[in-house]
């Protein structure tokens, strides 16, 4: 149960996966049989050992790749979906503001609404005095804020993230995830976070699954029992201090 509002719910992909498998070339299936259901307008962390398949999944809910058994299905069928990576991916030589753009480029829009909606969304990730500047003159922190406005600029319905904060800073990691946490609320968009950081799931997450080193099994699906409303107070709280204590159960279990 994740469910802010009413309207956050009409405004997510809903997710169920059946049967999946995927299996590269000279390799034993990396997800065997995987059936997962996610509501609309969830926000669910997906934890797991490097190499058991987390990116593979993400991947394939993005359709960036196909599973080779099982479907995916999502409703409503054709929605907006959004990529984050761990890597900012942005274009050197344009500015925040034209980086931020680039969806909408390639959606067609007229220039003036593009810049309208991209500087909204600037706005809201705390950007909008850093629009001139080129990527080469930003932080670390900024440039994934950056990356986050480019994906949220398509007001995404579903937004996938692949360990998006795993190389910045402590202070500007949290910073990041109240902030993501606090569009996640206003949008309602489904989310699914990809980390290795058992904090970082717990503080962000309504739903956490903890994958198995093979097979995409899940070892762990829990409800995150933590109030709505996700600021730093919260992570001296000992209730995120337990729920981190659950998720680390399941990621040592062999
Ligand atoms: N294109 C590919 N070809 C062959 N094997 C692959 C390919 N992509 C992933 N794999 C293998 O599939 C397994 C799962 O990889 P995946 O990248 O999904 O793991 P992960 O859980 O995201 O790991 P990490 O936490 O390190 O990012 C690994 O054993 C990897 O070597
Ligand atoms: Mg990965």
């Amino acid at each position: 149960m994740t469910k802010t509002t009413g309207t956050n719910t009409a405004r997510g992909v809903a997710l169920r996966l059946e049967g999946v498998r995927r299996v590269f070339e000279n390799s034993l299936a990396v997800i065997e049989g995987m059936d997962l259901a996610i509501d609309a307008g969830e926000f669910l962390a997906v934890l797991g050992p490097s190499g058991c398949g987390k990116s593979t999944l993400l991947r394939m809910i993005a359709r960036l790749s196909a599973p080779d058994g099982g479907r995916i299905v999502t409703e409503p069928e054709h929605s907006q979906v959004a990529f984050v990576f761990q890597d900012a991916h942005l274009l050197p030589w344009r500015t925040v503001l034209a980086n931020t753009v680039l969806p909408l480029e390639l959606m067609g829009l007229g220039r003036e609404e593009r810049r309208t909606k991209a500087r909204a969304v600037l706005d809201q990730v705390g950007l909008a005095e850093a629009e001139a500047r080129y990527p080469a003159q930003l932080s670390g922190g900024m440039r994934m804020r950056v990356s986050l406005a480019r994906a949220l600029v398509t007001e995404p319905r579903l937004l996938l993230l692949d360990e998006p904060f795993a190389a910045l800073d402590e202070i500007t990691r949290f910073n990041l995830e109240v902030q993501l946490r606090d569009l996640w609320q206003r949008r309602g968009m489904t989310v699914i976070f990809v980390t290795h950081s058992i904090s970082e799931a717990a503080f962000l997450a309504n739903r956490a699954v903890v994958l198995a080193r093979r097979g995409g099994k899940i070892r762990l699906d829990r409800h995150i029992g933590l109030p709505p409303e996700r600021s730093n107070d919260l992570r001296s709280d000992p209730r995120l201090g337990q729920e981190m204590k659950l998720l680390m159960g399941a990621m040592e279990e062999e």
